[in-house]
């Protein structure tokens, strides 16, 4: 069997999964997916990048004690992985012996090859990033890729000698034009290259969340350099066991977002080459979903979760979009029309058509057992010929990692067999007894090309696929040797369901539902206009505005006193069918009663509220949120990812709060 080594970044745990890691992850599972439908060997690793400032800041806002922090939100990402059906066959910790093994072994590799020395560094840091800023590439003082503030460091630190890999990786990208994906993305990273190489602060001092350096402990490794090395952790580098490196490496896929080339395509190859080890020999580099026109990121908060999206559309559903949405490498909106408005078309209409007409009308016409087929016409034909031609279009767009593209041809046979379905009117033929072997053939073919669509489609919606496959009778089957003709006539079909029923919900109710966790985007982060490493960027990047630092920027006391908070007891209590986050509170006011929808319910039962003191903006204009006109916006405090507390203060409704 081939090997097929694919991998996902490894997330960050300052915060906890949303749409964006979900995406990645996604892919690679139908990447892996797609390659174990081939018959490879395939090893699929994903995990979490548990080391640095960022990290350790993160837990002391929470006030966890970091490794229990790590361990709460590492988990999550793990349940991110069982609740989008994402079929990884390891989960890589870099807060685990073996990957400190692994990272603490390539390091002294690179010692023994003479590439690190020790020296000190002064100069800018992002922690956001966790990337070292040089001071030309400052933007108003704050980093150039997330627009986030910059601190200054000045501290002893070992030096990874990145100047000598100048040449070794031009002449890698040379000889290896496919290395990084989309093509235009080696071109500005060979520019950057060109432009000259600094060696790399590879070591802190001044914090204690990393790996210790081997022979001097006062210092971590920069995380990066942790991280990277994940990639062999879960291969056995390092340890004293199985040792799966010489399978698996070079020839691994590392799917990642655009922002993480520099030191996919550059930083990890050279210390790879200084290892004695050959550079990864495929980096995908996807773009980014954007929420209101910026990066939805949870260092801004403008964050879709998929939590929100899973329980209205289906795992499926989500997989389905998000793969269909995003051509590989482009950026991509994540909105709510665009969800409702795929999952419609795309799912309820076409392919819903579809499976309810080619398995309805065997049930109907020929009681549940599949016809075959005779020679049929011209239209048999044609059928046959489009169905054989997207088959390999198909598998070569996945084989791209290609996914929309993919999913785009694959739907074109789904409107083709809609059509034809359409042209020939199998209910008419099925009143002329004279037409019966036409009827048959036309059942057969229908059939047959549903269990077509249905094999292209399981690597992007393996849970629907196997409910396809119910209904028309058959076992899973491999993609070797998939070709139009072979589903045996006589196989009696399963019964007909509906598998993406029509969503009739309006883009507000989707709002309301998810409502609470999305404050609006306030940071436009979207990518510099001048790609990473361009000449232009390193001189002047695209200016982005920087995250607000709290309390900035400052507003008169007359701004505040416009703001109405008062006093509220609530008499009422519900919660708000199909939302999960909304309760329907009914408040004394003190001199009225409210309605007042707050997004809370994740945090408080009903029961919970009945009886307590809130507060409320009174003046906020009326809004209609699942059908529900809400008067007010009730107050709570929440850290980023965390549930909501409510605010309470010990006096009568109606008093205001000043
Ligand atoms: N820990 C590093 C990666 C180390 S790999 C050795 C890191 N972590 S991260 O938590 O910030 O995750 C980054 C990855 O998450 C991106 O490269 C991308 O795969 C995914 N995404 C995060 N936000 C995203 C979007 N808004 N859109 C698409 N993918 C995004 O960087």
């Amino acid at each position: 069997m081939k090997p097929f080594y694919v991998t996902t970044p490894i997330y960050y745990i300052n915060a906890r999964p949303h749409i964006g890691h979900a995406y990645t992850t996604m892919v690679a599972d139908a990447i892996a997916r797609s390659r174990r439908l081939l018959g490879d060997d395939v090893f699929f690793l994903t995990g979490t990048d548990e080391h640095g400032q960022k990290v350790e800041r993160a837990a002391q806002k929470a006030g966890m004690a970091t490794p229990a922090f790590a361990d709460e939100v590492a988990g999550a990402f793990r349940q991110m992985c069982t609740d989008l059906n994402i079929s990884n066959d390891d989960f890589v910790r870099t807060t685990e012996a073996r990957h400190r093994k692994a990272a603490q072994a390539l390091w002294q590799r690179v010692v023994d090859a003479g590439d690190i020395y020790k020296g000190d560094y002064e100069g800018w840091y992002c922690t956001v990033d966790e990337i070292f800023v040089p001071e030309t590439q400052l933007v108003n003082g704050t980093c150039p890729t997330c627009g986030g503030k910059v601190e200054r460091l000045k501290e002893e630190s070992y030096y990874f000698r990145l100047s000598k890999y100048q040449q070794p990786l031009l002449d890698f990208y040379a000889a290896n034009p496919d290395c990084l994906q989309p093509h235009f993305r080696l071109n500005e990273i060979r520019t950057f290259v060109e432009g000259g190489l600094q060696d790399l602060s590879i070591s802190r001092t001044s914090f204690q969340w990393g790996i210790p350096v081997p022979g001097d402990p006062r210092h971590v490794m920069y995380v990066w350099f942790d991280a990277l090395t994940n990639y062999l952790t879960a291969l056995g580098f390092g340890g004293d066991g199985d040792d799966r490196v010489a399978r698996f490496w070079p020839g691994v896929t590392h799917l990642v977002g655009k922002e993480i080339i520099r030191q996919h395509a550059l930083y990890w190859p050279a210390f790879l080459m200084s290892a004695g080890l050959l550079p990864p020999s495929r980096i995908i580099a996807h773009g980014w979903w954007l929420m209101g026109g910026a990066k939805m990121s949870k260092s801004v908060g403008n964050v879709a979760r998929y939590q929100d999206y899973t329980r209205v559309f289906g795992v499926d559903g989500l997989r389905y979009f998000v793969m269909r949405e995003m051509p590989l490498g482009l950026d991509a909106n994540f909105s709510d029309e665009g969800l409702l408005n795929r999952f419609n078309a795309d799912l309820a209409n076409d392919l819903g058509n579809l499976i309810s007409r080619a398995t309805t009308m065997v049930h109907r016409y020929c009681d549940g057992v599949l016809p075959a087929a005779d020679a049929g016409d011209a239209l048999d034909a044609a059928l046959a010929v489009e169905a054989a031609s997207v088959i390999q279009d198909v598998l070569g767009e996945f084989e791209r990692c290609q996914t929309s593209a993919a999913l785009q041809r694959t739907w074109e046979l789904v409107r083709s067999v809609n059509q034809y379905i359409v042209k020939r009117e199998p209910w008419a033929l099925a009143k002329n007894p004279t037409q019966r072997a036409l009827l048959d053939t036309t059942l057969y073919h229908a059939a047959d090309m549903l269990r077509i669509i249905a094999a292209l489609t399981e690597p992007v919606m393996p849970a629907a696929v196997a409910r396809i496959r119910t209904m028309l009778g058959i076992a899973p089957e491999p993609w070797t040797g998939l070709a139009p003709g072979t589903l045996a006539p006589g196989t009696r079909l399963g019964k007909t369901e509906a598998l993406f029923p029509r969503i009739e919900l309006t883009v507000e109710d989707l709002r309301a539902m998810s409502q609470s966790e999305n404050p609006p985007a306030q940071a436009p982060a979207a990518e510099p206009a001048h790609p990473v490493g361009t000449p232009a960027t390193a001189a002047a990047p695209a200016p982005v505005a920087a995250a607000p630092a709290v309390g900035e920027p400052r507003i008169s006391i007359d701004d505040f006193m416009k703001v109405e908070l008062r006093v509220g007891k609530v008499l009422e209590a519900e919660a708000v069918p199909k939302s999960k986050k909304l309760l329907k509170l009914t408040v004394d006011a003190g001199t009225e009663q409210r309605t007042i929808l707050a997004g809370i319910a994740e945090a408080y039962t009903p029961e919970q509220m009945v009886g307590r003191t809130i507060v409320f903006v009174a003046n906020l204009e009326p809004r209609k949120l699942m059908g529900i006109e809400s008067n007010g916006m009730v107050l709570a405090a929440s850290v980023e990812g965390g549930l909501p507390t409510l605010v309470s203060v010990d006096n009568v409704p109606g008093a205001r709060v000043r």
